[in-house]
C-alpha cells in the first residue's frame, strides 16, 4: 500500500550561480541528464512516493519550470499529425494526469526554510514532503522519497535523508546527531546546519528529501536567520525535536550531488551506462579518456 504523502515541495527559486553563465537563462532544474531535466527525475520521485499535489516554490526567473509542465499544445499537434505517437507520450506525460502542479511565489530569496514556509497555503497541516532537486537519487527499487515515507508512516515520526559525507565537508551540509535505531533509521537528538568540521556533532549529512509534519511550519513562522543570514529549515527542525521524533534515514540509493558540475558529470556517466544505447559507447570513450 501507498504511504499517505499528498504533497511534496520543491524549492527551486534559487539562484544557480553555481552553473553561470548558463544559469543566466537556464534554471538549474532545468539542465538536463541525458534528455530529461533535473527537476524530472525530482517529480517522478514524488510521485512514486505516492503523491498527487506538487508545489514548485519558484520566482521570477524560473518560468521556464511551469512552462515545462504546462501542455505545449502546437508540438503536441505537430508530433499527432506526424504519427510520433512516442515522442508525443513523452512529451504529455512529464506528469500523470491525477497529478496537479501548483506554483507559488518566493519573491525574496530568505533560505529554504522561508521557502518552505512560502508553501504553507497549499499545505495545510498535513505532513508533506520535501525535495531538492540538485540532489538527485537514484535507486533500483523505490525511490528515496517513497522509503522514507513508507517508514514515517508506521509511526507519524518526521524523516530526514542523509548519508555520510567526508568530515572537511560538514560545512555545505545540516548535520546530524542521532541515536541508531535500526539499520536504517536513527533517532535524530539535534541538528546543526553548515557547522565546521571541528564542531560538527558527526559526518552524517542531510541530503535533500525530507518528510515532516504540517506543524514544522508553524515553526518556521517564527524561525530567525541563521547560517548565512538565512531562514533554514533545519533550525526548524530543530525546534521540532522538542516535542515531536524526527528520523535520519540512510535511503537505498545513490545520490548525485547535481548543484556541482562533477556531481552533474558522475550523475550523466551513470545514466548513460544505465542506457542500453549508449552503455557500451560510453564506457570504451571513459576507458580511453583514463588511459
Ligand atoms: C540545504 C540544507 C542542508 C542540506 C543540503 C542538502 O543546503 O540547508 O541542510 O544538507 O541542502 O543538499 P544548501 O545546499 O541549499 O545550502
Amino acid at each position: 500500500m501507498k504511504p499517505r504523502l499528498r504533497k511534496v515541495v520543491f524549492p527551486v527559486a534559487g539562484l544557480g550561480t553555481r552553473f553561470l553563465p548558463a544559469s543566466k537563462v537556464v534554471a538549474k532544474e532545468m539542465l538536463p541528464v541525458l534528455d530529461k531535466p533535473l527537476i524530472q527525475y525530482a517529480v517522478d520521485e514524488a510521485v512514486d512516493a505516492g503523491a498527487d499535489t506538487l508545489i514548485f516554490v519558484t520566482n521570477r526567473y524560473k518560468h521556464a519550470i511551469a512552462d515545462y509542465f504546462d501542455t505545449a499544445f502546437e508540438l503536441e499537434q505537430r508530433l499527432e499529425r506526424a504519427g510520433k505517437h512516442d515522442l508525443l507520450a513523452l512529451v504529455r506525460n512529464v506528469v500523470p494526469k491525477h497529478v496537479r502542479c501548483v506554483f507559488v511565489t518566493q519573491a525574496e530569496a530568505l533560505g529554504l526554510g522561508h521557502a518552505v514556509l512560502c508553501a504553507r497555503p497549499v499545505i495545510g497541516d498535513e505532513p508533506f514532503g520535501v525535495i531538492l532537486p540538485d540532489d538527485l537519487i537514484w535507486n533500483r527499487g523505490h525511490g528515496a522519497l517513497r522509503q522514507m515515507a513508507e517508514f514515517a508512516a508506521k509511526d507519524d515520526v518526521g524523516a530526514i535523508a542523509v548519508e555520510e559525507v567526508p568530515r572537511e565537508q560538514t560545512q555545505k551540509y545540516g548535520i546530524v546527531d542521532a541515536e541508531k535505531a535500526d539499520a536504517r533509521a536513527a533517532l535524530v537528538r539535534h541538528v546543526v546546519e553548515k557547522p565546521k568540521p571541528d564542531v560538527a556533532p558527526s559526518n552524517l549529512a542531510i541530503v535533500g528529501r525530507y518528510v515532516l509534519p504540517g506543524r514544522i511550519l508553524e515553526l518556521l513562522e517564527t524561525t530567525k536567520p541563521g547560517a548565512g543570514g538565512e531562514i533554514q529549515l533545519t533550525d526548524a527542525i530543530a525546534a521540532l525535536l522538542g516535542t515531536g521524533k524526527v528520523y535520519a534515514y540512510r535511503f537505498e540509493g545513490t545520490r548525485f550531488d547535481c548543484g556541482s558540475k562533477l556531481g552533474l558529470v558522475k550523475a550523466t556517466l551513470h545514466f548513460a551506462l544505465q542506457d542500453p544505447a549508449l552503455a557500451e559507447a560510453t564506457r570504451a570513450f571513459v576507458a580511453a579518456a583514463a588511459s
